[in-house]
């Protein structure tokens, strides 16, 4: 499995660290992946990534199925499908938090997601 640094430069937050399970789609229905991490209506946008530099991914589910498996850490490389990377992501995120080079930026009351690492403020 690839690691979570490979070609990254943005580090969205993880809003689970699991996939939501969907069911109800329609075939040719239009959704909004939320990549960023911060909406309130997991897996699916709400608006939050203004000011992220994180746009959410447009989707038009493909075929009728009773359930789809979608992402909701952030970090799959089949989006909007979970690939199985949440599985490594605590450990690694930890280290990018730790290691981040925008730590000051961190709990400034502007500051609603570091992109650099994925910190996010406690809610
Ligand atoms: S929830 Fe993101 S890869 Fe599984």
């Amino acid at each position: 499995m690839a690691g979570v640094d490979e070609g990254r430069e943005v580090y969205p937050a993880v809003a689970m660290y699991g996939p939501c399970n969907v069911e109800g789609l329609d075939e040719g229905q239009i959704k909004m992946w939320c990549s960023c991490g911060l909406s309130k209506n997991q897996p699916w946008c709400d608006g939050s990534h203004v000011d992220t530099g994180i746009k959410p991914v447009m989707w038009k589910v493909p075929k009728q199925q009773s359930l789809h498996q979608i992402c909701a850490c952030k970090y799959t490389k089949t989006p909007p499908y979970c690939d199985g990377t949440h599985t490594m992501l605590p450990e690694k995120l930890a280290e990018k938090k730790e290691k981040c080079t925008d730590k000051e930026k961190h709990n400034k009351e502007s500051c609603k997601l570091c992109t650099k690492c994925s910190w996010v403020p406690d809610f």
